[in-house]
């Protein structure tokens, strides 16, 4: 069973202002598909946050996949891409652009999330957009190539099957 951190990017969030419903279905999706979520944290869009909040979970917590969910669009505060481009050693656009490509399916205003994803040691962050649609959509693209790319990464699947 992998396990599961989830980072908010959401200044309203932090502040209790605003429901993060968001959050709320990337656990409730991992959980069903049998990933165990063990850290789920609210931050402000403050790049330095986010960063040791992806750090400790990666470094300290040895958490498997970090989900994030927010801060990817073109407002000032949206820094989330730039925080994980700071913390990862090597990124994985292919996950990014396939979210993008399939998203863009869905609506054209998928252009506009700037999202990343990548590796640091043996954990693997991606960035999803902000919105408790978006987040669904993506995740619910992403579950089906994730476990491999995760079995890849932990050692646990050294080969893709060829016919
Ligand atoms: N991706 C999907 N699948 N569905 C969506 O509705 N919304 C987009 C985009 N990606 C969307 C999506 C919108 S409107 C924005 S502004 C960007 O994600 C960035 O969102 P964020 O700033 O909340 O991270």
């Amino acid at each position: 069973m992998f396990t599961v951190g989830i980072i908010i990017s959401s200044d309203k969030g932090s502040r209790g202002e605003r429901e993060d419903l968001s959050g709320k279905i990337i656990k409730n999706k991992m959980e069903q598909n049998g990933y165990e979520v063990i850290d789920y944290i609210i931050v402000p869009d403050e790049k330095l946050m986010l960063e040791e909040a992806m750090i400790s979970m990666c470094d300290k917590k040895k958490i498997d996949l970090i989900l994030t969910s927010g801060g990817t669009g073109f407002s000032k505060r949206d820094v989330t891409p730039e925080a994980t481009m700071n913390v990862i050693d090597r990124q994985t656009p292919g996950i990014s652009e396939a979210i993008r490509y399939y998203s863009l399916q869905i609506t054209p205003k998928a252009m506009l999330s700037r999202a990343v994803s990548g590796i640091r040691k043996d954990s693997l962050i991606i960035n999803l957009p902000g919105s408790p649609k978006a987040v669904e959509e993506s995740i619910d693209f992403l579950l089906p190539v994730l476990d491999h790319g995760l079995e890849i990464l932990k050692g646990t699947a050294s080969e893709c099957a060829r016919k």
